[in-house]
């Protein structure tokens, strides 16, 4: 009994504390893998905007940028999160029930090395793990979080995808397998997602962030890349255009509808 009541004080303050830099008039985004990327400069300028973001990483504790900008922004709350875990985001989703979220955005991805040329000795376990981050974890967000983004005003799961998952593009280079078949699978889950939830009024949208120079392309220097902050913005441009008229599209950075 003793028990139970200390655990019930220590929940209830970790609610509080989960809730007090939460502002009821403002928005709320809920990003994944916000600890470096395109996920950071997402975190930072929706914080910029005065939104309430929550902001989950893997080890938040482990990503000082992320850090810095949650003690420079009171509207910042940062979650553990690994994507690949269903328990975590069932209970990350308790923690934050009754919540309206406006827009769940789905970031987090790996590309799982680069297996051009592999053909034959192909990694299967990293299939696995590519799939589970990139196509089964937004599912499984979009599922566990549709009561908050159903209660929320603008009422939107976006998803971040990439060219490299369009048929239609894919030309002249081969390889690839696991990061290819894990965005085109996520556009379909997704484009299926959106005829579901449409009678709900929830936007589901697809957006490709640009080449962007960060971790992920570490070792690739064009002329067309872009920084994670100017991507962030441009997607922050074509999320704030999405709406249900929109909803099933794959949209570029540019807000350019993409070839499927
Ligand atoms: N960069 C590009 O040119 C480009 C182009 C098209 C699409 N994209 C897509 O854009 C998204 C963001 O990529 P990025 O360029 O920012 O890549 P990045 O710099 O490599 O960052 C990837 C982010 O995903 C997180 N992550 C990986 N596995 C996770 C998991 N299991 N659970 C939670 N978080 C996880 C990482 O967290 P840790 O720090 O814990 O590893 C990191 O925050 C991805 O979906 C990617 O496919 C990128």
């Amino acid at each position: 009994m003793f028990h139970a009541r200390i655990a019930i004080a220590l929940l209830a303050g970790l609610l509080l504390q989960a809730s007090a830099a939460l502002s009821a008039e403002q928005p709320t985004v809920l990003i994944t893998g916000a600890s470096r990327g395109i996920g950071l400069a997402l975190t930072q300028q929706y914080a910029e905007r005065g939104w309430n973001v929550i902001a989950t990483a893997r080890d938040p504790a482990g990503a000082p940028a992320l850090q810095a900008i949650a003690k420079d922004h009171r509207n910042v709350v940062l979650e553990p999160l690994d994507v690949t875990s269903h328990a975590q985001i069932d209970a990350l989703a308790a923690k934050y029930r009754g919540r309206p979220i406006d827009v769940l955005l789905n970031n987090a991805g790996i590309s799982g090395g680069d297996d051009m040329g592999t053909f034959g000795h192909l990694d299967y376990a990293v299939y696995d793990r590519v799939h589970a981050t990139n196509v089964l974890g937004p599912l499984k967000m979009a599922e566990a979080f549709l009561p908050n983004v159903a209660a929320s005003q603008q009422k939107k799961i976006i998803n971040i995808s990439s060219t490299e998952g369009s048929l239609s593009l894919v030309k002249g280079r081969g390889g690839s397998y696991f990061y290819r078949s894990s965005k085109a699978a996520l556009n379909m889950v997704m484009r299926s997602l959106a005829i579901d939830l449409r009678p709900q009024g929830i936007t589901v949208g697809l957006v490709s962030p640009g080449f962007v120079k960060d971790d992920f392309t570490r070792g690739i220097d064009l002329p067309i890349m872009i920084t994670p902050q100017q991507s962030a913005a441009a997607v922050i441009k074509v999320i704030d255009g999405y709406d249900l008229a929109k909803s099933g599209t794959f949209l570029r950075h540019t807000g350019e509808e993409a070839p499927w």
